[in-house]
């Protein structure tokens, strides 16, 4: 079992900023991507939709003996998070972006005001909300859905007059006054954290997901025993569901290097 890929999962390529911190953490662990390119974006897709997705992936990840599969996309984690785990029940450990992130909150920002932008799914969902609810840390949540960002990501605006812009736009709304942190809720802002950070100048703390999620699954193998040995050498693998030569441009992007990236036909 512990020779086992991991399998990682999002509607695109924005998960690929989570594989590459799992990379990072665990260089012994073998990766399994899958980006769902033919459905992106999962952000403004119903329940029902992402939730046949997700299973369909589910299996996919199976069929390739994952051991642990993470769901690195908020949007699927806020919309099919429950429902995976108990599709895969023992066949493999499902985790999502959210929980590491709301544990993080907990031990961190008590008593404070807490920012956090996401996919429309992802906001209208109350999911952190309702686990933030669960820490009873006294912890107040203004949360703002982002639309714009996935798709001006995705088509390569970062780092530039116009994500600057639209960044500043939605950070200067009165729903996100008065904050001591933000949250990243979407797997594809840690490319525009930067951007983030400039407007606040140091006032507000800015949590991106990747590192936190990957010290998470860190310690989800290590206590369930499901870590590789230091002695095996990793295989990756990177599969997208929608293959073009934007998506191979951005992947080295997200991912930090080159990758293989392979047409997986899961919808066909
Ligand atoms: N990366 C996904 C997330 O974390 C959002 C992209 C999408 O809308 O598909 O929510």
């Amino acid at each position: 079992m512990n020779n086992q890929p991991i399998g990682i999962f999002d509607s695109g390529i924005g998960g690929l900023t989570i594989a590459q911190a799992v990379k990072k953490m665990l260089p012994n662990e073998s990766i399994i991507y899958f980006g769902d390119t033919a459905h992106l974006p999962y952000g403004d897709k119903s329940t029902a939709a992402i939730q046949s997705y997700v299973v369909k992936i589910c299996d996919l990840l199976i069929k390739r003996h994952c051991k642990v599969i993470l769901i690195a996309c908020n949007s699927a984690s806020a919309a099919a998070y429950e429902l995976a785990k108990e599709y895969v029940a023992s066949k493999a450990k499902v985790i999502n972006v959210i929980d590491p992130i709301v544990s993080h909150i907990g031990t961190h920002y008590r008593q404070q005001t807490i920012g956090l932008i996401g996919t429309q799914k992802t906001v209208s969902s109350n999911v952190y909300q309702k686990k933030i609810n669960n820490l009873d840390a006294d912890i107040f949540l203004k949360s703002l859905a982002t639309k714009l960002l996935v798709p001006m990501i995705e088509e390569g605006y970062f780092n530039n007059n116009i994500s600057t812009n639209i960044i500043n736009n939605y950070l200067s709304d009165e729903k996100l006054s008065g904050i001591k942190a933000l949250i990243l809720g979407c797997t594809h802002y840690p490319l525009i954290k930067n951007e983030i950070e400039k407007y606040y100048k140091g006032s507000v703390e800015v949590i991106d997901a990747s590192d936190i999620v990957a010290e998470s699954l860190k310690n989800i193998l290590l206590s369930n025993g499901l870590n590789t040995d230091t002695s095996s050498v990793p295989e990756h693998f990177f599969f997208v569901s929608d293959y073009t030569k934007s998506f191979v441009a951005s992947t080295k992007i997200f991912f930090g290097e080159e990758v293989n990236l392979e047409y997986y036909p899961l919808w066909e």
